[in-house]
């Protein structure tokens, strides 16, 4: 058994991170046969790609998914720890796992993701939830099969959690949700630690992956016939900072818009580390898709100062202001935190102000979580709930007024358009995505799926456009 352990978690070591090849242990090849997995993925986008490996290593071992985990002979939750609710949810389907399994003994319940890097979480599960049969972190995905095996060979609740990142693993197979857009992880981890954010205990260092593998990863996407990737990291920014060559987010963009993927996407930038040369490389190449997604967090800087972001206000508004100069068209969407410990109706109009002078083209906005072991955790907060949620009501009402503002400037003109696939509601019979990442409902038949085309907008609601091909 291994536990989390929040000291080894924070520790950041200059040691160089070596880069391992992943193979599946021979042995397990067939562990799986004749039965069904159920994966629950729950939080962001390295969580789905995480997920995208996880499900192909099972298959590797034989098993098949399923879509209903009450049929399922194996099922795994990939948790995420960002705010209390994702956790209030893996703890809720838990609950739920943990009466199928007085029906159905034989299931075996697993735990991954986030959550297994708290030792909140684990004490927890050690104590009430002796139905969990094997619990594995971040950082050792790749030995879900060595890990699985032990428990199927025991029968004994099997934990084993690193808390030091340990090496890059190359090779891992991947099941791609999609034919047409991948991921693809340019960077783990996160060395900025923002006093509210657990990400840097739970993720590890930054660690960079070599430039090589990730063109190459890209050139076979290429010629798979992927038509977009979105580039991953905490802090997409800060790629190759921990690397011994001069080669930095700037020439990592220039070098996979070389390879004529026809569209780009990365996310998420800090602004810190957001530099001239990644504005004017965006803005050269066509193939990069001109959306940035730079969080604020908050708009008054006595609070970014208490939430460790290295930015002000005003410095935040210089980048914002340069970005929109430098990239015509371009779409910034932001994340912010309201109710933050000490955050006054002062400084929240500080943060109105911000939006009001950004209208960002989306906001993703959230009430303030405490996270177990983070420095923010422990400060002093007077302000009510109440309080808060008025907050976010008030915020949310503007940007989403922006939100439309900026859809309804798109009426009349012709976007060009990622089908993705038949439209569940019913109304039209296709969806896509624009280049700005606006979601769009449109008729038109199944042979657009997967390919770029070009279509005319002509309505727009809050969340989405209304649009027809154009001809
Ligand atoms: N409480 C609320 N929101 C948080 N985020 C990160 N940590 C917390 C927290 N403790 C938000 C930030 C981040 C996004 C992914 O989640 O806005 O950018
Ligand atoms: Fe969390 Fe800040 Fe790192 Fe983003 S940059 S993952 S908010 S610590």
């Amino acid at each position: 058994m291994q536990l989390p352990n929040y000291k080894e978690a924070s520790k950041r070591s200059r040691e160089k991170v070596e880069k391992e090849q992943y193979h599946l242990p021979v042995e397990d090849k067939n562990i799986g046969n004749n039965k069904t997995y159920y994966l629950k993925t729950y939080g962001c986008q390295m969580n789905e790609h995480d997920s995208e490996n996880i499900k192909a290593i099972l298959e590797e071992m034989g098993f098949q998914e399923i879509d209903n985990y009450e049929h399922a002979d194996l099922v795994l939750l990939n948790t995420c720890s960002i705010r209390e609710n994702a956790h209030n949810k893996a703890f809720g389907m838990l609950g739920r796992l943990k009466h199928l399994k007085q029906e159905r003994p034989d299931i075996v319940i697993g735990l991954c993701g986030c959550m297994a890097q708290e030792e909140g979480v684990v004490a927890e599960i050690l104590e009430r939830y002796p139905q969990v049969n094997f619990v594995f972190g971040t950082h050792n995905l790749h030995r879900l099969p060595i890990i699985l095996k032990k428990y199927l060979d025991t029968h004994k609740q099997e934990i084993e959690v690193f808390s030091k990142e340990g090496n890059l693993i190359e090779g891992m197979p991947v099941k791609r949700m999609s034919a047409y857009k991948a991921y693809v992880n340019i960077i783990y981890g996160c060395d900025k630690f923002c006093t509210y954010c657990i990400v840097p205990y739970t993720r590890g260092k930054q660690r960079s992956r070599r430039k090589e593998d990730i063109i190459k990863e890209v050139e076979t996407l290429v010629k798979e016939g992927y038509q977009e990737v979105t580039l991953l990291g905490q802090n997409v920014n800060a790629y190759g900072k921990d690397l011994e060559e001069e080669y930095g987010m700037e020439n990592l963009l220039e070098d996979i818009a070389k390879t004529n993927i026809p569209r780009i996407r990365f996310m998420t930038s800090h602004p810190w580390d957001f530099t001239d040369k990644m504005i004017e490389v965006i803005a050269k190449y066509p193939n990069i898709m001109k959306a940035i997604h730079l969080p604020v967090q908050s708009g008054s800087s006595r609070i970014l100062r208490k939430m460790g972001r290295r930015y002000t206000k005003e410095s935040y508004l210089e980048l914002f202001d340069k970005i929109k100069r430098t990239i015509p068209d371009v779409s910034i969407s932001t994340d912010i935190i309201v109710g933050f410990p000490g955050e006054t109706e002062e400084d929240f109009m500080d943060t109105l102000d911000l939006v009001k002078h950004c209208r960002f083209d989306n906001a993703f906005t959230f009430i303030y979580s405490p996270r177990e072991n983070t420095p923010a955790s422990r400060l002093v907060d007077n302000t009510s709930l109440e309080e808060k949620e008025d907050r976010l009501q008030r915020l949310n009402q503007i940007v989403n007024q922006y939100f439309l503002e900026n859809n309804q400037k798109k009426v009349g003109t012709v976007e060009r358009v990622l089908v993705e696939d038949h439209n569940e509601n019913g109304k039209t019979d296709l969806f896509g995505y624009t280049e700005s990442n606006k979601l769009i409902n449109f008729n038109g038949s199944a042979d657009y799926i997967g390919k770029i085309i070009p279509v005319k907008v002509t309505e727009t609601k809050t969340w989405s456009l209304d649009d027809e091909i154009y001809k």
